[in-house]
């Protein structure tokens, strides 16, 4: 499902927010059982045993929360769990629950074992968390029924279920709620072997001919994102089917990127002028989020989301409690020269 907010800030080809052109080719590549997916190796060894034990013993799987940047498979690893268990999958977002009546159907529509996946789950309204407490801990919702004095609560029975949530802020979920998750697991960037591997699968499904070379070349620039991975791969297809034989080789993958402005690193230009407005405009920092944003124009969100963990990992960039800091690494990387005392390292 996709959100109308999310579309309005994800024009760049280096986002890591679905886009419904993302959502079909997704749809195609997505791995179906845990050994076909890339990556993500201690989540997966986890989870392996999880199901393998809830199957054993014939019970749900606890519920799972995953979180981590966008992009990464939350929602691919959700359907691989339900496949591996052999139940059914329901798919919903946060905001799409709008009244508690909405979750109660939903609840109420599952079968035994069933997994229900809540993508962005920090984005549930009070009044639906509240359903879900007693859903998740006890199995049971508790239904008004009628208003004003004669109002009375019906309590329902349900089905074993497990939830999957996912969300991009774990920080934001409420502490009942995040308490009421039994598997709590990290999803990291992915490292650009594993983006190899994954551009290579999805060009052999796609029919895409890629050297290898071609493939560590879009690999190096997608931002340890595997949704910008294939993103990259179809955008530089386009080039490859008009300047050369249609196949992907590092040479067109270079000019490609290049013309997309997506630089070595996998860079674009908001991660750039986000660092130049810190090294710029506000000496290598530290800068608040904030203060970033409506100097760039920008959600911060969007910065917080899907700039700053790439940033951060690349060692950029530096996150301290009076703001963001720009780091030597940033100032070398755009070729600006340092003067002491100015770069975050400094003064982190
Ligand atoms: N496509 C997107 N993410 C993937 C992953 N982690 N493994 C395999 N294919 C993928």
């Amino acid at each position: 499902m996709i959100e109308t907010e999310e579309l309005e800030f994800a024009p760049r080809i280096v986002s890591a927010q679905n886009t419904e052109e993302d959502a079909d080719v997704e749809v195609t590549l997505r791995p179906q059982s845990l050994s076909e997916y890339i990556g993500q190796d201690k989540v997966k060894e986890n989870l392996a045993v999880y199901i393998e034990a809830a199957k054993r013993r014939n019970e749900p799987l606890d519920h799972v929360l995953l979180y981590g940047p966008p992009g990464l498979g939350k929602t691919t690893l959700s359907g691989i769990i339900a496949h591996e268990l052999g139940v059914n999958l329901r798919v919903t977002t946060g905001p799409a629950i709008e009244k508690p009546g909405d979750l109660v159907s939903l609840l109420t529509s599952l079968s035994d074992n069933d997994v229900l996946f809540i993508d962005e789950i920090h984005r549930l309204s009070r009044a639906v968390e509240e359903i879900l407490y007693p859903a998740l801990e006890d199995r049971v919702i508790d239904i008004i029924i009628g208003k004003g004095p004669s109002a009375r609560s019906i309590r329902m029975d349900l089905k074993p279920f497990t939830l999957i949530g996912a969300t991009t802020r774990a920080g934001q979920l409420s502490s009942p709620l995040r308490d009421r998750f039994g598997v709590i697991q990290r999803l990291e960037l992915y490292n650009c072997e594993q983006l190899t591997d994954i551009i290579r699968r999805s060009s052999m499904i796609l029919g895409i001919p890629c050297t290898p070379d071609g493939a560590t070349e879009l690999a190096g620039r997608a931002r340890g994102t595997p949704r910008i991975a294939n993103r990259l791969l179809k955008r530089v297809r386009d080039f490859a089917d008009v300047m050369g034989n249609g196949e992907i080789t590092k040479e067109i993958a270079t000019i490609a990127l290049g013309r997309l402005e997506i630089d070595k690193l996998g860079l674009d230009n908001l991660d750039r002028r986000l660092l130049e407005m810190i090294i710029k405009g506000y000496g290598g920092g530290p800068v608040g989020l904030e203060t970033l944003a409506a100097a760039l124009g920008e959600e911060a969100v969007t910065l917080e989301d899907v700039c700053e963990p790439y940033l951060m990992q690349l060692g950029f960039l530096g996150r301290t409690p009076r703001g963001r800091c720009a780091t030597k690494l940033a100032y070398e990387h755009l070729g600006i020269p340092l003067i002491s005392g100015e770069d975050g390292q400094l003064t982190l």
